[in-house]
């Protein structure tokens, strides 16, 4: 198969890993992807992933088999709909079921709809409205934006000053901003659950946690994610069990009785306690960085999976697993998520490699063929051991010879699980 992903993050590197064992690759395109992508994939860097009309003519002309999106923007924006629409299979959800990402609102009365667990809510388009409900109900409570913020338009606010403000900070997401959501705070452990499916088949993949804020002991700002590690132990049997049935089957089924065939990946966003998941989120596509911690983990053919997804034919497959654990360490850029500089020289990736790590490029370009920063997150460290204990200080091992100026990483990533 000819394979185009598109990309170039992280999680696409990891994808394409992924996707470069399958026996039924024959040749992958990436667009844009990545000095690391480059590895697997003839890189195009001169086509927009914005640009349906252009990536759709791209895989013409190269006789894709499938293409298989990477981020939720592109999948916000109609590219599976327009390849579709074009003849050619995607791995990906369409437009109106990226909306389970790309609008809260559409995703939270989905869920009070249809008996989805999760934090009750109310929806404002008037500010004055929002900061009366807010006072009361009191803090702590949430305050989120209704469109795609990058994962910034969200406010856990403990006191009710803090709530108050963050309604008005809401007005900095432009369109984002123009419905605010205000939801209970919801107490507990997160993980996530990511779900191959082909809209009738749910095949869940290994439960993962990541680590959102900048700093150790969950401090500063949200982030796109600092680590994470697979599988959590928090999603026991008992928790996967009952996330499948009270949110992924239903909310599958939920989006079908909308008229909605949800095909691709599925990431549900969980806070557990006591035992019972509810939703914090859902998105529409692989999570970042779960994604290059859950997919060493997975053993077999992730094209032919990704493939069965597009074709309605996930029915008879089976996923199998590694009973290895997983940790990816983020290397970010001083100052993230505000803030850093760029094109600093990195060191050690060849080293760490050596040493066992498998490193995901997230931000980084070749300039005058030295490899250097491109972007806040900058590289996923990911190592897979025995047992969770093992892969941290095989993780921290690798991580310590890479360099580059300003490097920030967390120190305590799975901390939470190994105590
Ligand atoms: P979201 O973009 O909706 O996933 O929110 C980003 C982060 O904010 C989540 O990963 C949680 O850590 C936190 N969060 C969101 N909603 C809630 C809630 N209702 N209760 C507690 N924490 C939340
Ligand atoms: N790791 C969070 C996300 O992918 O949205």
């Amino acid at each position: 198969m000819n394979v185009l992903l598109i990309g170039g993050g992280g999680r696409e590197h990891a994808l394409a890993w992924k996707i470069s064992q399958s026996p039924r690759l024959t040749k992958m395109f990436a667009i844009p992807g990545s000095p690391g992508i480059a590895e697997f994939a003839e890189c195009v860097a001169d086509i927009s992933i914005d640009d349906n009309f252009a990536v759709v003519n791209f895989a013409t002309e190269h006789a894709i088999d499938l293409v298989v999106v990477g981020p939720e923007a592109p999948l916000v924006n109609g590219l599976v709909d327009a390849l579709n629409t074009a003849g050619i299979k995607a791995f990906g959800c369409t437009k109106d079921a990226a909306q389970i990402e790309g609008s809260k609102i559409f995703a939270k009365r989905l869920m009070k709809k249809y008996n989805i667990p999760t934090a009750e809510f109310e929806v404002f388009d008037d500010v004055d409205a929002a900061k009366n409900y807010i006072r009361s109900k009191g803090a702590p409570i949430v305050v989120k934006a209704d469109g795609l913020a990058a994962g910034k338009g969200v406010i856990v606010a403990q006191t009710l000053d803090e709530a108050l403000s963050a309604v008005d900070e809401m007005k900095t997401f432009g369109t984002a901003g123009n419905r605010i959501v205000v939801e209970e705070f919801m107490d507990g452990q997160e993980a996530s659950v990511l779900a191959l499916t082909d809209g009738e088949t749910i095949l869940p993949l290994k439960a993962a946690q990541d680590h959102k804020r900048a700093l150790d002991g969950d401090k500063g700002l949200n982030t796109g994610g600092m680590g994470a590690y697979a599988p959590a132990p928090v999603v026991d049997e008992n928790v996967a069990a009952l996330v499948t049935e009270k949110i992924l089957r239903p909310t599958i089924a939920a989006l079908k009785a909308e008229g909605i065939v949800y095909r691709g990946c599925l990431y549900a966003g969980l806070m557990i306690r006591d035992g019972q998941p509810k939703v914090v989120e859902f998105n529409c596509r692989f999570g970042d960085p779960e994604t290059q911690v859950v997919l060493p983990l997975l053993e077999g053919d992730l094209l032919d999976l990704m493939n069965s997804c597009a074709t309605g034919t996930l029915a008879d497959k089976k996923l199998s697993w590694s009973d290895q654990s997983a940790v990816c360490v983020i290397l970010a850029s001083g100052g993230y998520p505000k803030s850093y500089r760029k094109n600093l020289p990195i060191d050690g990736v060849t080293k760490a490699k050596s040493l066992g790590a498998l490193i995901f490029h997230a931000g980084t370009k070749f300039a005058n063929d030295e490899l250097v920063t491109s972007g806040g997150r900058v590289l996923g460290v990911t190592v897979t051991a025995q047992n969770l204990r093992e892969a941290v200080d095989k993780a921290y091992r690798c991580v310590d010879v890479i360099h580059f100026a300003d490097m920030h990483f967390r120190r305590d990533i799975a901390a939470r699980a190994l105590n």
